[in-house]
């Protein structure tokens, strides 16, 4: 079988990149062909040169508006050739041309459990209302906002003492693990959208490593 060619798009640190390319590039059927960044400092951009992945930085500011930009993202990674888009830190919505173009081929990592705590700062937001439980969701992408069919999920109690930052820790190392084995098993073919029901995934036990 082919290896599975991964985009993946980014805005800033890019500690899920790095984890990807740790974990899953070059094995397990994944192959991290091109990181897009809608910033041009971000420094995953740098983790992406490091590994010798191509790179693309695509900003507003170049073209009219989201949909026009989102549409040279588009161009450049069907250019290249790609089976599947990861959102790994992507700190913008894309254009429902972007989600028809790639339809069910684009992941995401969200840190709170959707539909829990959807959009901006979920880990405020979790901390904000006083919950016990968070965690990590990994999701297709749809045109909505955090909205799309979800792969995998995991819990994480919110420490006693609420210290944001020990809970960023926790999310973030649950996040390392998780995003891997979810792009892992779609890789290996493991993963389909119910036809009956497309918010229903069904994840094939066997294709996790
Ligand atoms: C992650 O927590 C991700 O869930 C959120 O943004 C953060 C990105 O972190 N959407 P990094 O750039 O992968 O380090």
């Amino acid at each position: 079988m082919s290896p599975c060619r991964l985009a993946v798009l980014v805005s800033g640190t890019g500690t899920n990149l790095q984890a990807i390319l740790d974990q899953l590039h070059g094995r397990d059927g994944v192959e991290v062909v091109a990181v897009a960044s809608n910033k041009p400092d971000a420094m995953a951009l740098e983790r992406a040169r490091r590994a010798g992945v191509e790179t693309g930085v695509f900003e507003r500011d170049g073209h009219a508006d989201r949909a026009g930009r989102d549409a040279a993202i588009a161009d450049w990674l069907e250019g290249i050739g790609v089976d599947l888009v990861v959102l790994a830190g992507y700190m913008e919505l894309l254009s429902p041309r972007f989600v028809q173009r790639f339809r069910d081929r684009i992941v995401n990592v969200h840190p709170a459990l959707l539909p829990s705590f959807a959009g901006l700062d979920p880990i405020g937001q979790a901390l904000e209302h006083g919950v016990g439980v968070t965690g990590v969701t990994v999701h297709f992408v749809d045109e909505g906002v955090d909205s799309g069919p979800i792969i995998l999920q995991r819990a994480i109690e919110v420490p006693y003492t609420r210290d944001r930052s020990k809970l960023e820790e926790e999310i973030h190392r649950v996040e390392h693990e998780l995003l891997p084995e979810a792009i892992r098993m779609i890789a290996a073919g493991g993963v389909s959208i119910d036809a009956d029901n497309p918010r229903l995934v069904h994840v094939d036990s066997n294709s996790s490593g």
